[in-house]
Parts: C-alpha cells; structure tokens; sequence
C-alpha cells in the first residue's frame, strides 16, 4: 500500500550552542544547547512510503551518493523492513550556509517519513528520531524557543528538545547578515569530530556551556535580553575559539563577518539592545526587539549586501497524509 504525508519545518538558530557529540553514531551531544526557531524561512518535504524503487529529489535535483544515503539510512531507522521510498524535499533559502538548512530538513523528514509509515510517535520520540538525521533538527519541531537537553543515557533517548514556554510570546527579531551564501568548506559534523579531537579550546567549551544554556533558559523566562545575548555571544565565542584551535584549524568567519560584530557592538553600545551569533559558517545573526529591528537591519546594510529580517517562527507541522 502506498501512503504519502508532506510536512514543513522551520530551521532554528542556536542561542546557546551544540558543537561536539558524545556519540556520533546517535548523534549525542557533548553539551545542551538553546534555540529559536526562525519564521519564513522553510523546509518542504513529502516522503512516499511504497514506491517504485528508492528516489531522493532536494531542491529539485534527483541526488544520489552520500547525500541520499544520509536520507535512506534515516527511513532505515523509522522501519528497518521499509518498502521503497520516495524523498522530495525543498527548501525557501541558502542550504549548507550555516544558515541551518538540516535543522528543518531533518525535523520535516521525521514527521513527513513517520506519517507516511504510518505512525504516530509522542513529540519527544520524534525529537529523538530527528535528531539522529542531524542533531539541530531535534530542536526544530517546536516553535518559539526550545532547549535540547544533553542527557546521561547511553541509548540517547532522554536527548531531546523541549519547548522553553514563556508566559507571553517575547516579540524578538533576528537580523541575518548573509555575508556569503554558498556551501560552507568543512561540514558541521566533520568540523565537531575535529574540534572533539584536537583542540585544548574546546573541555573549555563544554565546561561552560551547560551553565550558559540555564542561565540563557533564565534569561528568556525573565525576558533579559542583556544577559541572553551575553550567553549567546559567550557561547559563540567559545565554540568559534575551539574550532580556530582543532587542528588543522576549522575556520567559518570571514573578514565581512568580523565587520558585522564590530557594528553590532557599536550599536550596543549606542544604547541598542541587540547580539551576535554565528555557526558553522560566515553568516552573522542578530538577536534584537522587533522595534530595533529597522536600525539594526540599516546599521547592518552598510557593510553587508544582503540582510533579512526574520521572526520568531511556529512547530513543524504535517501538511497533508494520504
Ligand atoms: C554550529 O546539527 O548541523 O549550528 O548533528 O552533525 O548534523 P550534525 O550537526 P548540525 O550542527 C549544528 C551546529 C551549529 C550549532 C547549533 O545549531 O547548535
């Protein structure tokens, strides 16, 4: 029997970082992180569970080689006797940019592919299935601002988000600066391996993350966003510290990235309340109040070409299931 389900899922920025795995295999991470899930911005997926034979389609492009064996092995783990499958999956902006394409991509597929299956599985089971396709992805089925926490079992399964529910919903912006947008040289789980492996930065990192994530947890239910985006910057910097220390270096900023730190610092201390973050790559996002966020966005323009204002956006959702 053929059954087909569509889901559509929203990539989430780290406020407080994972970077490194406890395991790799499960994708376990060496630390907790915190997030916000972005608006606009989208993954669209539709998996057919009984197919003709296997087929991956991403941005419209059939795909083969590792970038489909990444999507088959993950239908592997919904249902290891699964019939043939077919992927199409498309996303509204720059994938692999650090703009944390396989956040949604992930959390879509692992509500697309599990209701195509036809099962229904309780959110935190989703979040740890998710999670074994790319580890941001877990944070991503739910909107507003989620906490994926790290958790002790060696199977994974107390690893995973849980949504950090405020009283009222915090009106905050971030403000990307697309300093480049093409792939990024070192992929994000390479670049962890080699941080884990070989940088004195990074025990230094883990050390002070887990503290960063409560006091960024506090933070957003105190609505300061002077002590959340001191979090996020910390953590920023830690993880970027460690990266530029493994060895051979992984490197993510470029020189326009440092550009854009340096307006925001001065922004801040204009008077405006607003941060940085950075991932795996040379994009610079900004956490900053929806009233801010023209100045912020103006501020930013001058040295970047490119720059998007994006909101704080809702879960992964199912679309249609056949
Ligand atoms: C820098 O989730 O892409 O964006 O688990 O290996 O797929 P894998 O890595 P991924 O890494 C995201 C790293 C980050 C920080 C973060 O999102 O917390």
């Amino acid at each position: 029997m053929t059954r087909q389900a569509t889901a559509i899922a929203h990539p989430n920025i780290a406020l407080v970082k994972y970077w490194g795995k406890r395991d790799r295999a499960l994708n376990l991470p060496a630390t907790s992180s915190l997030s916000v899930t972005l608006d606009r911005f989208h993954t669209r997926t539709t998996v057919t569970w009984g197919a003709a034979q296997d087929e991956i389609v991403l941005d419209g492009v059939e795909v083969e080689g590792h970038v489909a064996q990444r999507v088959l092995d993950f239908l592997d783990l919904v249902e290891p006797a699964r019939p043939p499958c077919r992927v199409v999956s498309a996303s509204n902006f720059p994938v692999a940019a650090g703009l944390a394409s396989s956040s949604s991509a992930f959390s879509a597929l692992a509500l697309a592919a599990t209701a195509a299956a036809g099962r229904s599985l309780e959110p935190a089971e989703l979040s740890v299935l998710a999670r074994r396709g790319s580890g941001s992805a877990c944070r991503s089925l739910w909107g507003g601002f989620v906490h994926w926490t790290r958790g002790e079992r060696d199977d994974g399964l107390d690893s995973h988000g849980q949504p950090v529910l405020l009283d009222e919903p915090w009106d905050l912006r971030v403000v990307v600066a697309v300093v480049h947008a093409g792939p990024k040289a070192v992929g994000s789980t390479e670049g962890m391996v080699r941080t884990r492996a070989t940088s004195p930065v990074f025990p230094v990192f883990v050390a002070e993350n887990e503290a960063l994530v409560l006091a960024g947890r506090d933070a957003l239910l105190g609505r300061d966003l002077e002590t959340l985006v001191s979090c996020m910057e910390r953590s920023t910097t830690l993880m970027h510290a460690s990266m530029l220390t493994a060895v051979p270096s992984v490197r993510y900023l470029a020189p326009g990235s440092l550009a854009v730190l340096d307006a925001v610092d001065a922004l801040r201390m204009s008077g405006v309340g607003c941060g940085w973050t950075m991932d795996a790559g040379p994009n610079v996002k900004v956490l900053c109040r929806a009233v801010d966020a023209e100045r912020v966005r103006d501020a930013l323009a001058l040295h970047i070409e490119q720059v998007l204002v994006l909101g704080i956006g809702g879960p992964a959702r199912l679309v249609e299931a056949l």
